[in-house]
């Protein structure tokens, strides 16, 4: 029986031990997925991960983590809401599409919409706020078909891969997902 929050291609489903784990493992000690994301530059091992994914289990109140999957239930990847302030109605988001011979497809996008509607319809956040290491044209470009506008640039912010990097600050509001609804 499936279950989750779905989309026209994905459903986001919590994170399951089991189920994710091995995927997590593969993806993100893949130097291709990891090419423009913070994490993956060290080594990432399975006590980790299995920690990682426990906490994730647990749930907590700032932290969101669903596994991406398609929707006849392969495992695609991960998609997080970040840094809740449920004071202020804000969150950060990110998303990996680590089955990489499935990007281009359209399935970051509309895992990037259903978790938009997941946190404005459900969680009653105002204002979701992501970025992109200077580079990652895909993501960019995903999360703009989303919804999401460049709203700032921090110049030389990251070391990544040989050298400092920009960082594109994004942004989506609750008034203009739901303008973009209609
Ligand atoms: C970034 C990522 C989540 C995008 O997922 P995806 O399923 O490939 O995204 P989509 O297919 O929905 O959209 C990709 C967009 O990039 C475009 N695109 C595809 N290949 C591209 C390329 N080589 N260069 C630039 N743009 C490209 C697509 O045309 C599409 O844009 P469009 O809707 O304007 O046509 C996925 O590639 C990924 O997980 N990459 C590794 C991890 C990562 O970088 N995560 C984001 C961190 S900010």
């Amino acid at each position: 029986m499936a279950y989750g929050w779905e989309g026209d291609k994905v459903r986001l489903v919590p994170i399951d031990m089991d189920r994710h784990l091995e995927n997590y493992l593969v993806w993100l000690n893949d130097p291709e997925v990891t090419q423009w994301l913070l994490i993956g530059d060290f080594p990432l091992s399975r006590l980790a991960e299995r920690e990682w994914i426990e906490r994730a289990e647990h749930g907590s109140q700032t932290e969101i983590h669903f596994a991406i999957e398609t929707l006849d239930g392969l495992h695609i990847g991960t998609s997080g809401i970040h840094d809740i302030s449920w004071r202020h109605g804000i969150a950060q988001t990110g998303t990996v599409i680590g089955a990489k011979e499935l990007w281009g497809k359209g399935l970051g996008t509309d895992a990037t919409r259903v978790r938009a509607r997941y946190a404005f319809e459900v969680m009653g956040l105002r204002l979701l706020t992501s970025s992109v290491i200077d580079g990652n044209e895909r993501s960019l470009r995903m999360q703009q078909a989303a919804g999401y506008e460049v709203v700032g640039r921090i110049p030389g912010r990251y070391w990544k891969r040989g050298a400092f990097r920009d960082e594109i600050l994004t942004c989506l509001t609750r008034d203009r997902w739901m303008s973009l609804q209609s």
